[in-house]
């Protein structure tokens, strides 16, 4: 039935629908443009500019046949001088037309607003993988990872629009009217030009109709993956610093938090782990004991995550370089010699990850009998893996390398990091037999590395600015698909001052991926070292990600299995408010709690809009605002920092569970969704999916009703049907069947 059928023909064009027939495509061609109409009005025109474009591949070669002259010979010499991609240059364009849109987003990754700016008075965007030290803000300039998805969004639509291509590519806005800030009811149609350039390969357009994002989502993970589940102990805090010097240096920082009483479940080991730069190593004096170390963190629950770089250090003494090299495993130059680049180790190879032999032989170095010193307990991160070469142009890789199947760097240059951490997580999962889900924190990405684990924003600056910046950064990821990401809480470079430190500390408690990290020139900064106030600060804001963890996972369950992200921004939950669309520095945790963090030095108050208020709130003295809209679940007591914005007095929520660690939950169903939903004044608890059974000792502890009107309000339990408990009161209990459940009602 979803066929596409001949609706119309005329001379110039021909009109097709599919299924209902609300939807039709209209192909014009001459000059050729293609329409996608919704009841009957245009949403979309592709080749609205006639801007479509194809490079032929210059006849190189015949350079060097010498039979060809002129300004072609003039640019093919420049180009090979310059890039000396070995096929010549070429690039690829397209431009559509967004009718009724002036609200675009995505495109990441770049340091700057959620919503994407006209460029006409600057720069494109750029998509390019890049290693940038200290990156500038609000900027168009391509970092660590590229997703060319962009989102257009109105009150009644949201749109995608997913170029498919791995190559550098650059897009250009253009707002009609200009400002972007059309009022929807004068005037007229807005409309949003959008016009993608890559440098090679086909085109491959796709547009995603919605039109509630939610849709939007859910066909943009049917395309390109879901979002891995990732295992309970990455959803809490992490802690990172270049570097840990050794294992006592470890055990002591890990000694720390239990002194001072802070959660925390991974600590982290950069670049000076290994035997000089060789990763799969370990330095003999520093770590000599790397199993007892993991052990030793493991009787505490705890794990430890190493670094696993792209880069090969040239050592024919080393058995790891000697197998990849003898087995075809390096990038290529293009007189077909290993490509030697600089990177950590010095002269390095790079490992050519898009081979599926390379992939499958780098998996197979995770293994647990050839990772000598690994243990389950460890885990990994991927970085410089855009990749960066120290010398390089723009410190990549230059174009004309060459991977696996003869193809030139620049054909999947965005692309290069994605496959490494598709290999390590791979790689993780192979070494538990299939069974344990794995963490891989990876800086570069591309569409779809949400399937293989995290990412964070890479070299950001102990300063406000860039605290400030990682919200809508993080915002451009959630909304194309990358959900499980965060930054260096603190900045990368430089020392925060103890202010600075706990907002970020309070913001970072607040968004998917959670690690403390900083520069080998950093201070330490290890949350008990700025006096009993931050470290009370820090240790209340860590202690409160973990009441939340089970929200957290419950959102990772739902980005998992029906694509939207955990963090949103207002318009995905508040899709008709215009005084929405333009905010990012305030979202959405899941549909329940609205985050504003404090993102300014020295703030007392804060002005936080609330959708559905016609006018801001302020707040005074302000820890971070968390709004609270609908259910949520807390492990334990949590701070009431929360206050409901439900004028409706009805709230539904959701809770999964499961061992928080194998794939049981999807190979074996071993899980519980249970649905929680309160209207007309009665909570219901209710199983959301008849699939799961999970035998867990979990109990409902406590129900907490805020914002009842009157004090004499009555709470009655039934379980199975049956009444417990009726009272006028304001804290009741019950105990029965072991379940020891506490209903207070907060008026
Ligand atoms: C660059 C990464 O972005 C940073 O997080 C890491 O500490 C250094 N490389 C050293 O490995």
């Amino acid at each position: 039935s979803d066929r596409l059928r001949v609706e119309r023909r005329t001379e110039d064009s021909v009109t097709l629908s599919w299924s209902s027939g609300r939807h039709q495509v209209r192909v014009w061609h001459f000059p050729f443009r293609l329409e996608l109409l919704c009841d009957d009005e245009v949403m979309v025109t592709f080749n609205s500019k006639s801007k479509l474009w194809f490079e032929k591949l210059p006849k190189i070669f015949s350079w060097q046949r010498n039979d060809y002259s002129g300004l072609q010979k003039y640019i093919n010499i420049l180009y090979k001088i310059t890039f000396s991609p070995s096929s010549g240059p070429s690039s690829i364009g397209a431009d559509l037309c967004l009718h009724g849109f002036n609200h675009v987003y995505g495109l990441p990754e770049h340091a700057d607003s959620l919503q994407l700016r006209d460029t006409r008075d600057g720069e494109p965007y750029r998509l390019y993988n890049l290693d940038v030290f200290a990156y500038g803000v609000y900027s168009r300039f391509g970092l660590y990872g590229s997703v060319p998805l962009l989102l257009a969004h109105k009150p009644d639509r949201t749109l995608g629009v997913f170029w498919l291509n791995a190559s550098e590519t650059f897009v250009n806005l253009r707002y009609s009217p200009a400002d972007g800030q059309v009022q929807f009811k004068r005037c007229l149609q807005p409309e949003t030009d959008v016009h993608w350039l890559s440098e090679s390969g086909v085109i491959d357009c796709m547009v995603l109709l919605g039109p509630s994002p939610q849709q939007l989502f859910s066909q943009y993970a049917q395309l390109t993956g879901y979002q891995a589940m990732p295992p309970l102990f990455a959803l809490g805090y992490h802690q990172c610093r270049w570097n840990y010097n050794d294992e006592a240096d470890v055990k002591a920082v890990d000694a720390g938090f239990d002194d001072h009483n802070i959660p925390y479940d991974v600590i982290w080991l950069d670049i000076e782990h290994t035997h000089e730069k060789r990763y799969f190593t370990w330095d003999p004096v520093c770590f000599p004991e790397p199993a007892r170390l993991q052990q030793y963190l493991g009787y505490k629950k705890r794990k430890l995550v190493v670094i696993s770089d792209p880069h090969f250090k040239t050592d024919p003494d080393w058995s790891l370089y000697r197998e990849a090299r003898d087995g075809g495993h390096f990038v290529k130059n293009r007189e077909g010699d290993l490509f030697k680049g600089l990177c950590w180790p010095g002269e390095s190879c790079y490992l050519d990850f898009s081979s599926p032999a390379t992939r499958e032989w780098y998996s197979r170095c995770f293994g647990l009998d050839k990772y000598k010193g690994s243990t389950p307990l460890l885990f990994v991160w991927n970085d410089m893996n855009e990749p960066s070469v120290f010398h390089g142009p723009e410190k990549t890789m230059p174009k004309d390398a060459v991977h696996y199947g003869g193809w030139e760097h620049r054909e999947l240059h965005n692309l290069y990091g994605f496959y490494q951490h598709m290999a390590t997580a791979e790689g993780l999962i192979m070494r538990s037999g299939g069974k344990e889900r794995p963490f891989v924190l990876a800086r570069s990405f591309f569409a779809g590395s949400q399937r293989f684990g995290a990412v964070w924003t890479g070299d950001n600056v102990a300063t406000w600015e860039y605290l400030k910046i990682s919200i809508p950064m993080l915002l451009s990821l959630n909304v194309t698909g990358i959900m499980f990401c965060g930054a260096d809480v603190g900045g990368f470079f430089w020392d925060p001052d103890p202010e600075l430190l706990v907002r970020w500390y309070q913001a970072g408690a607040l968004q998917p991926f959670f690690r403390g990290h900083c520069a080998k020139l950093s201070k330490r900064r290890e949350p008990w070292l700025f006096g009993e106030e931050v470290t009370a600060a820090i240790r209340s804001v860590i202690q409160e990600r973990y009441c939340l963890l089970p929200f957290w996972y419950t959102l990772f369950y739902q980005a998992h299995t029906s694509g939207v992200p955990p963090l949103r921004p207002l318009w995905v939950e508040f899709p008709r408010e215009e005084s929405t669309f333009a905010i990012d520095n305030q979202y959405m945790i899941g549909g329940a709690l609205l985050a504003c963090p404090v993102v300014e030095r020295s703030v007392q108050e804060v002005k936080v809009l609330l959708p559905g208020d016609d006018e801001c709130r302020c707040y005074n003295k302000v820890c971070v605002p968390v709004f609270q809209h609908t259910c949520v679940f807390f492990k334990s007591k949590v701070q009431t920092q929360s206050s409901l914005f439900c004028p409706q007095g009805a709230a539904d929520g959701e809770l999964y569970l499961d061992d928080g660690h194998s794939f049981n939950y999807r190979d074996k169903k071993a899980f519980c969704l249970r649905r929680f939903s309160m209207h007309s004044g009665r909570l219901r608890c209710r199983p959301a999916s008849e699939d799961g059974t999970f035998d867990c000792d979990t109990v409902v502890q406590s129900v907490t009703i805020l914002g009842v009107k009157s004090k004499a309000s009555t709470a009655t339990v039934h379980l199975s049907g049956e009444s417990l408990l009726q009272r006028n009161t304001e804290v009741a209990e019950v105990h029965k069947l072991n379940t020891q459940v506490k209903v207070q009602v907060l008026a």
